[in-house]
C-alpha cells in the first residue's frame, strides 16, 4: 500500500509543507478518531489533466476508533472517490469551514452523518478530514459528551492548522490513549473532568482527593508538564514516578482556540507494569554481564597458576609448554572481557583485536622486538565466531612473532613488521597475517604440523568455523617472510 506521501506525490498538485501537515495529521489522528468514537478519512483532490469536467478525490489516510467498533470494513485509502459522491466534502473545500450532514457511504446500509472539516494549510485546504458516524447512537454517558466536545474542539484546531503540533513527536507504541484515561484540565491547568481510570492512576501517585476544580499541583502532583503545555501551547510528555513501583505516564496536548490556550486535553497511561518488565530485562543483562566477568576472572586465574607453574619448572621445555598454554588461556579470556563490558549476542571485534596485539607484544615481544600493525577492521561480529577466531589469530600472530625473525634478530634489529589485515569480504571474515621474516622452511606443509599451535589453528578455522586457512613464503622479491590468510563465512553456523 502506498504511503501518504507517495498517494500524494502521484495523485496529487500538494506542495511539500502541505504534504508534511498531512502526514503529521496522520500520525497523530488516532486521538481525534477516539474522542470522537468515529471512523475518519482523509481525503484530497486529485490533479486532473485541465478542461475535464470530471472532479474526484482520492483518500490519502484512513482511522478507525479503539473505542468503538468499526463503520468501514474496507481500506479506502488509495481509492478514487467521484465528488458527487460526497457533496459535503466537496462543499468543505468550497467554503473552507466545517460542513456538518447527513450522506450515503458505499457498503453501509444507513445514513451516516458526517462532519467535513477542512484542512488549511497556509490559507489553502489541502484536505478534508471526514468522520463518519453510523446510526448506532452514541450514548449519554458523561465522558462520551466530554470527548465529543473535545472532539469539536480539535476539529476547529484542525481546520485552522493548529493541530497536528509542528513540534510533535509522532506518537510511539507506549503512548496513552483515550482509553488509558483522560483528564481535562481548563485554561488555568484546572481539573474539569478525570476518567475513572485516570483517577485511578492519581490514586497510584498517592492523590486520593477529589481533582475537580484543582490544579495538579494543588493536588499535590509537581505538574510542570501541564504549565509547559498552557505557557507555550505545545504537546508535552512525562512519566511520573512514585518509589520504585509506580509510574505513570502523561501526555498533554493543549486546546488552543483563536491562538489562546484555553485548556489541556492529558492522556493519563498506567506504565509501572512496563518498567518493572524494564528493570526485570536490565538486571538479567546485568547478570549475564556479571557472569563473563566472572569467566573472565576464572581464567585469568587459571592463567596465573599456569604461570606460577612454569616459574617453577627446571626444564626449559615444561616452561615454555606451560607459558604458551598460559597465553592461550588469556587470549580466550579477551573475549569475556569485552562481553562483560558489552554482553550479548555480538561483540565489535576490533576490540578484541586490540587486546589480542597487546597480549602477544606483553608475552612474546620482549624476546624480539618486532612491530605489530593492524590495518582494517572487521566489525561487530556473533560471538560464536569471534572467541575461537580471537584464538587462531593470537596462534598466528605469536608464531610470527616467535619464528620469523628467530635468527636474523641480531643483524637486523628493529626491522621485523608483522602486519596484521582484517576485511570482510562477500559474507567472509578475512585475516591476512605477513611478516618480513625469514619464511617458513622447504619441508613445510600446513597439512602435516606435528606442533600444537597450527593444529588448534587448522581445527578452529576448518571445523569449528567453516572456514579456509592458506599458509606460504612470500618471494625475496616481494620482500620475503610468510602469507597466511584466513578467512571464515560471517553467516552460515550451526
Ligand atoms: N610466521 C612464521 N615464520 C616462520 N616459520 C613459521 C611461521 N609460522 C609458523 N612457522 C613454522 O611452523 C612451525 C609450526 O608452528 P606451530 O605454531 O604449529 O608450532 P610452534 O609455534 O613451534 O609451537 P606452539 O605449539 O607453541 O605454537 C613453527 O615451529 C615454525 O617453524
Ligand atoms: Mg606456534
Amino acid at each position: 500500500m502506498a504511503t501518504l506521501a507517495e498517494l500524494a506525490a502521484l495523485r496529487t498538485r500538494l506542495d511539500k509543507v502541505s504534504v508534511e501537515h498531512l502526514v503529521r495529521l496522520v500520525a497523530s489522528w488516532s486521538l481525534l478518531a477516539d474522542l470522537a468514537f468515529s471512523d475518519l478519512l482523509l481525503m484530497t483532490r486529485v490533479a486532473e489533466p485541465e478542461n475535464r469536467g470530471e472532479k474526484h478525490l482520492v483518500v490519502v489516510g484512513q482511522v478507525r476508533p479503539n473505542n468503538r467498533s468499526t463503520l468501514l470494513g474496507d481500506d479506502l485509502v488509495g481509492t478514487t472517490q467521484r465528488v458527487d459522491a460526497w457533496p459535503l466534502v466537496q462543499r468543505a473545500f468550497e467554503e473552507r469551514s466545517l460542513v456538518v450532514g447527513e450522506g450515503r457511504v458505499h457498503g453501509v446500509d444507513d445514513a451516516v452523518s458526517l462532519w467535513c472539516v477542512p484542512v488549511i494549510v497556509g490559507g489553502e485546504v489541502a484536505a478534508v478530514m471526514v468522520r463518519l458516524q453510523g446510526p448506532t447512537q452514541v450514548g449519554a454517558a458523561l465522558y462520551e459528551k466530554v470527548y465529543l466536545s473535545l472532539f469539536e474542539r480539535m476539529c476547529t484546531m484542525v481546520s485552522d492548522g493548529s493541530f497536528p503540533f509542528r513540534e510533535e513527536d509522532v506518537a510511539g507504541p507506549g503512548m496513552p490513549r483515550v482509553g488509558d484515561g483522560v483528564i481535562l484540565l481548563d485554561g488555568e491547568g484546572r481539573v474539569e473532568f478525570a476518567t475513572p481510570n485516570a483517577t485511578n492512576a492519581l490514586h497510584r501517585l498517592g492523590i486520593y482527593a477529589s481533582p475537580e476544580g484543582r490544579t495538579l499541583r494543588e493536588l499535590g502532583l509537581r505538574a510542570r508538564f501541564v504549565e509547559r503545555a498552557l505557557e507555550f501551547a505545545l504537546p508535552t510528555l512525562e512519566e511520573v514516578d512514585r518509589g520504585h513501583d509506580v509510574a505513570i505516564l502523561f501526555h498533554c496536548v493543549p486546546l488552543i482556540e483563536r491562538h489562546r490556550v484555553t485548556g489541556v486535553l492529558a492522556r493519563v497511561r498506567d506504565v509501572s507494569d512496563l518498567r518493572q518488565l524494564d528493570r526485570i530485562v536490565l538486571s538479567k543483562e546485568a547478570a549475564v554481564r556479571e557472569v563473563h566477568h566472572r569467566v573472565k576472572n576464572n581464567l585469568q586465574t587459571i592463567s596465573s597458576l599456569l604461570r606460577l607453574q612454569a616459574r617453577r619448572s627446571d626444564e626449559a621445555e615444561t616452561q615454555v609448554a606451560l607459558l604458551e598454554a598460559e597465553r592461550r588461556v588469556r587470549s580466550i579470556a579477551v573475549v569475556h572481557e569485552v562481553l562483560s563490558r558489552e554482553p550479548g549476542e555480538e561483540v565489535v571485534f576490533d576490540e578484541i583485536v586490540r587486546s589480542l596485539v597487546a597480549l602477544v607484544e606483553d608475552t612474546v615481544l620482549a624476546l624480539h622486538p618486532v612491530e605489530i600493525v593492524v590495518n582494517g577492521e572487521l566489525g561487530v561480529l556473533s560471538t560464536d565466531l569471534a572467541t575461537p577466531l580471537a584464538v587462531a589469530l593470537t596462534e598466528l600472530l605469536t608464531n610470527a612473532v616467535e619464528h620469523a625473525f628467530s635468527d636474523q634478530i641480531a643483524e637486523v634489529p628493529d626491522a621485523g613488521i608483522v602486519t596484521l589485515q582484517l576485511h570482510r569480504d562477500e559474507g567472509h571474515a578475512v585475516a591476512e597475517i605477513r611478516d618480513n621474516g625469514r619464511g617458513l622452511g622447504a619441508n613445510f606443509s600446513l597439512e602435516v604440523p606435528t606442533s600444537l599451535g597450527l593444529s588448534i589453528v587448522r581445527d578452529l578455522v576448518r571445523t569449528q568455523l567453516h572456514g579456509t586457512i592458506e599458509m606460504s613464503s612470500v618471494d625475496s622479491d616481494d620482500g620475503g617472510g610468510t602469507y597466511v590468510r584466513v578467512s571464515v563465512p560471517l553467516l552460515e553456523r550451526d
